[in-house]
């Protein structure tokens, strides 16, 4: 990462997620300034200042309203800006609105010699990052989205209050798509070490696991309409999906995060991006990880991915 400050991060829309990214960047003490644009200016001045009042209480930073010219050497550029979801509507919905508006931010990015990690947030998460990756020319590594970090957080949580235990301990992974077609890796899945059914074997009495999951694994997957249903957008947990993710980058962690990633020939898949699991360090993605899948999940994986393809396809970009 030459030519970038370490501790610049940018934020590029201000929206819900926008603002929830900056607060929970700002709570994280990983950065020393976070730069925040939006199409309108008033609200990345908005949410600078209302962020900034709290640092008294948090550690001293610098939180402002910027240009492209503010955030050319920010070590981390994340974009959340793009139409929402509503109620009714699904992430692929979004996908001409949000591309369009990526054909006219990467640009800007691209043309400032940037040398940092782009970070996409927006969604369809997984046709985004493919855009950003096209329209930037920036390699492969530098540019992944949030993908499915969020959802395998919204599986640990369901599974630790199912099983009664701290969700840390539970090792899970959605894979494919950020979307209909994601997939639990309910194969591999364990509680520190000891596979996921004899776990619950052992411990949830006769509940049916493999229906149980297949329950949890739904939940999973309609949760963000489920919030939108009730207060019309999610933010909070991408919030903290954006926070760990950065955590990784910043602090060289090498930790094994779903996000979507351009993929390279694991499980016959190439030439698009969704979540696998991947080594996230200094460099961005810096390794593909190759997980164990059973034939339903490898199906699924590959459906997912070749739906996935289809929409790249029809894109032309
Ligand atoms: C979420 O899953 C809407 O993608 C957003 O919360």
């Amino acid at each position: 990462m030459t030519n970038s400050d370490a501790r610049k991060v940018a934020i590029i829309g201000c929206g819900f997620v926008g603002s929830a990214c900056a607060f929970a960047l700002m709570e994280s003490g990983l950065f020393s300034e976070i730069v925040l644009l939006d199409a309108n200016t008033d609200r990345a001045e908005g949410e600078a200042l209302d962020i900034s009042h709290g640092l008294p209480f948090s550690k001293p930073m610098q939180i402002y309203a910027g240009t492209y010219d503010d955030i050319s050497d920010a070590s981390i550029i994340i974009i959340t800006a793009g139409t929402g979801q509503k109620e009714g509507e699904t992430r692929l919905d979004l996908v001409h609105r949000n591309v369009d508006i990526y054909k006219s931010i990467i640009p800007q990015i691209a043309g400032r010699n940037f040398k940092g990690i782009l970070l996409i947030v927006s969604n369809p998460v997984d046709i985004l990052t493919y855009t950003a990756l096209k329209l930037s020319g920036l390699p492969s590594n530098r540019v992944f989205g949030s993908g499915t970090v969020l959802d395998t957080a919204r599986l640990k949580y369901l599974l630790g209050e199912q099983l009664g235990v701290d969700s840390r301990s539970v090792h899970a992974f959605i894979l494919g798509e950020h979307g209909d077609s994601e997939i639990a890796a309910f194969s591999s899945a364990n509680v520190s070490g000891i596979p996921l059914k004899q776990f619950c074997a052992d411990n949830c009495g006769d509940i049916c696991h493999a229906n149980k999951m297949k329950e949890i694994a739904e939940d999973v997957k309609n949760s963000a309409y489920e919030i939108i249903k009730r207060k019309n957008a999610t933010y909070y947990g991408i919030a903290m999906s954006v926070r760990r993710i950065c955590e990784a980058v910043v602090l060289d962690q090498k930790s094994i995060l779903p996000v979507s990633c351009i993929q390279t020939g694991q499980h016959g898949i190439s030439n698009v991006a969704l979540s696998m699991p991947a080594v996230v360090g200094e460099n961005g993605v810096e390794k593909n990880v190759k997980v164990s899948l059973n034939a339903e999940e490898e199906t699924a994986v590959k459906k997912s991915a070749e739906m996935l393809k289809d929409i790249i396809r029809e894109l032309n970009l």
